[in-house]
């Protein structure tokens, strides 16, 4: 069976993408920042190992990256995301949290994918998925506002995309997924759906991406979602 990466899943989205793999007989690969913090991981039986990694931390990633070396990986799974201060109001944007923001769900997600790409090149699927927002849409912006966070995703987005160029002759594909107003700690109570079906949705879209279909920003329902 293949087998996933997925990074912060403790909770959330994360944690529910570990259940669902490990439902559907995939090895999953759990990585979160504390793991004595993860009791939902623990409960999952199944092909799992949990692994510490806090993904601004490169020295950390290099280390398991280089523990897990001779494990392909089908599936590579950029999920660990923040949101960083809210509101954010003009005049009183905090610039060292924006930083954080930057790192976290911008470069993160790229160092993660270094450190992990010959794992995923040796793999069967070949797949590379980072967690994105429609808030990180420019066309799609009309609310305004969620400076850091916009920001970080539209950043993300451009990473990503360049990424998908970059590993099409290797026969990898890439996608950026947005999840849907999910019911999460970060969506919170008002959510308009809950992480059993965004999850669900957002499998489906794997399955069916192809390298044809490589480098678009898509909905959990498998709609394109304009830059
Ligand atoms: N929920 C939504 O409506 C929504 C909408 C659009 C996009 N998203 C995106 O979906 C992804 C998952 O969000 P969620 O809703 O599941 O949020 P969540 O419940 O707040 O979970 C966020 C996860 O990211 C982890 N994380 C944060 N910083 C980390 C770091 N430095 N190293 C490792 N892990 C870190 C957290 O770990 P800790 O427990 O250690 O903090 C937690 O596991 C994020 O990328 C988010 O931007 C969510």
């Amino acid at each position: 069976m293949p087998t996933v990466l997925i990074t912060g899943a403790n909770r959330g989205l994360g944690l529910e993408f570990a259940r669902q793999y490990v439902a559907d007989g995939w090895r999953v690969i759990a990585t979160c920042r504390e793991e004595k913090a993860a009791p939902g991981l623990a409960d999952i039986d199944g092909d799992i190992g949990v692994h510490q990694l806090d993904i601004t931390d490169h020295a950390s990633i290099q280390a398991l990256a280089k523990s897990l070396r001779k494990e392909p990986i089908d599936l590579l799974l950029n999920n660990a995301g923040v949101y960083g201060p809210r509101p954010v109001k003009l005049g009183g944007v905090d610039y060292a949290a924006w930083d954080d923001v930057m790192h976290v769900n911008t470069m993160s997600p790229l160092k993660v994918t270094e450190c992990f790409l010959e794992n995923v090149a040796a793999s069967d699927l070949k797949k590379i998925i980072s967690i994105t927002s429609k808030m990180g849409s420019i066309a799609d912006n009309e609310a305004g506002g969620s400076y850091i966070y916009r920001s970080s995703k539209a950043a993300l987005n451009a990473v990503m995309k360049s990424l998908s160029v970059d590993l099409s002759p290797r026969g990898i594909s890439v996608a950026m997924l947005h999840p849907g107003w999910v019911r999460t700690d970060m969506g919170g109570p008002s959510g308009l759906i809950d992480a059993e079906e965004s999850v669900s949705g957002m499998r489906r879209v794997i399955d069916g991406l192809t390298l044809e279909t490589s480098g678009r920003m898509l909905n959990y329902d498998g709609a394109e979602i304009p830059w």
